[in-house]
């Protein structure tokens, strides 16, 4: 059975009689930005917002997160409150604000400089700063003081996100004990080796034990992170019901592979808006039969994006008969661009689309067309049903989203996806062609594979795909961590 938006409504109202339910997160699911006089509305290219926005539209009440857009201030009322989605208004966001320095310690330095690159095995070292983590404790009580004021002296139900709020649920709870708390981690848990370097590894984990659930994407990272408290906090670990007990407080610790609203995502790319955008596209770029490949990627170092380049460098070396016959948009928002492993990458990126264009080129072809800037939702699912091949190349990953949406968008059954096997989603999506990036020889194979695989095979692959996204949507997902808190006898 595939989870409904009215399914999952009825489970809250079930569940979670008489508690608010308020979402946390670092990053705002609508950004109000300054466009000359105008104010425009736009969504980050963010995972975790795009999936939990149709969760707090089908039941939530409101979402804790950062203002961080160039006109958040000008659209909120005297509470920092604004309803949104901007044309539906089914939600509160409540903004926090931050000062430079705090975004700068908390956002740039400790979360994303040290945990992200903590917790992505991809071979970029973290960068642990005192004074960036005094910023991230600080930060945290600041959203801490948000949530403790929406709630009020009530009964609620906290749902944290993220690496940016690891010491959240204990500062909430020190203050309305009265409060339930899960968290979802969506990025990967190391093992222990690579974790124990943190320097305040124990402040961490004992800070992510105040929640009653904790949540990751797959087993493996809830494995990696009760073996990481067994060896470094004083506290009793079960790994047969997966609890860990610590000051005589329990937290379940749990799988919740995260996903996407697949009947919407579907009905989206069914839309004409979507075919004027495929025929736009085609007319710009003059497509006319070649074969179409995307990678859609927040620029990040996590996301393999050189090693994909270098992949099509090889097999269009080792397969010359393809040149001038395949094209490859690599469509990139950029993102965190004030630290500098962040801009590395993106000059590494131009370098490769500009060594490897010039390569092969012709008068009237290119190998690699990139666009790098914001593109809009349709435009974005055109290229989804254009492609004829998708690359999700990721060294590491804690689910990747991306390619789920681009099985969901495609309503023609047609299609292949290639997929890093060190993604989350590559444990559920295992018809796609799963590959290893840094392998780049097999990598060029694998999108030669993707090239010839006949239509038959492509169909009957990507039934499959959309049948396992459509049953493990983002309402089931919604309603698993639900029914779980459930069990603790609220
Ligand atoms: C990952 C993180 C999210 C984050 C997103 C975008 O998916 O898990 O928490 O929102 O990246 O990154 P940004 O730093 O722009 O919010």
């Amino acid at each position: 059975m595939s989870w409904t938006k009215e399914d999952l409504q009825e489970l809250v109202r079930t569940k979670l009689t008489g508690r608010l339910f308020i979402v946390v997160s670092n990053r705002e699911p609508y950004i109000h930005v300054l466009s000359g006089d105008e104010i425009q509305c736009i969504v980050p290219a963010s995972g975790l917002t795009v999936a939990l926005d149709p969760v707090m539209c089908a039941c939530g009440c409101v979402w804790v997160a950062h203002g961080s857009g160039s006109a958040d201030r000008q659209t909120v009322d005297d509470k920092n409150h604004v309803l949104v989605p901007p044309d539906k208004s089914c939600y509160t966001l409540r903004r926090i604000w931050l000062t430079k320095e705090e975004e700068e310690g908390y956002y740039l330095g400790f979360s994303n400089e040290a945990l992200w690159p903590l917790c992505h095995i991809a071979y970029t070292p973290p960068n642990f700063d005192e004074f960036n983590w005094n910023f991230y404790k600080n930060v945290n009580q600041i959203f801490a003081d948000a949530v403790v004021e929406e709630v009020g002296d009530g009964p609620a139900f906290v749902f944290i996100q993220d690496y940016h709020l690891a010491l959240l649920s204990r500062l909430i709870k020190a203050r309305s004990p009265q409060i339930i708390t899960a968290q979802f981690w969506h990025i990967p848990w190391p093992n222990p080796e690579a974790f124990r370097i943190c320097p305040w590894g124990e402040e961490i984990l004992d800070g992510l034990l105040g929640n009653d659930i904790l949540g990751f994407h797959i087993k493996y990272h809830c494995d990696n992170f009760l073996e990481t408290v067994r060896l470094m906090l004083e506290s009793r670990v079960d790994y047969e019901t997966a609890e860990v007990s610590r000051g005589g407080k329990k937290t379940l610790v749990r799988p919740f592979p995260i996903s996407v609203d697949f009947n919407r995502i579907a009905r989206d790319a069914a839309q004409a808006e979507v075919s004027e955008e495929m025929e736009e596209i085609r007319r710009k770029w003059q497509l006319s039969d070649e074969f179409i490949g995307i990678g859609i990627d927040r620029l990040d170092y996590t996301k393999g994006i050189p090693h994909r380049f270098r992949a099509l460098d090889k097999f269009f070396a080792k397969y010359p008969e393809y040149q001038g016959r395949v094209v490859f948009f690599q469509l990139g928002e950029p993102s965190r661009i004030h630290i500098k492993k962040y801009r590395e990458l993106n000059a590494e990126i131009d370098g490769l689309v500009e060594e490897i264009n010039w390569k092969y080129q012709t008068d009237c072809w290119k190998p690699i067309i990139y666009l790098r800037e914001h593109l809009s939702p349709a435009t974005l699912m055109a290229f989804n049903r254009l492609a004829n091949f998708c690359v999700v190349s990721s060294l590491h990953d804690g689910m990747n989203l991306v390619a789920k949406e681009f099985v969901s968008s495609r309503v023609d059954e047609d299609g292949v996806l290639i997929l890093s096997r060190f993604t989350g989603a590559a444990r559920e999506l295992t018809e796609a062609l799963l590959i290893n990036p840094y392998a780049i020889d097999d990598f060029a194979e694998s999108i030669k594979k993707a090239i010839e695989m006949p239509a038959e095979q492509r169909k009957a692959k990507m039934k499959k795909l959309r049948q396992v996204v459509e049953e493990n949507n983002i309402y089931r997902w919604a309603a698993n961590v639900i029914s779980e808190l459930a069990t603790l006898g609220l």
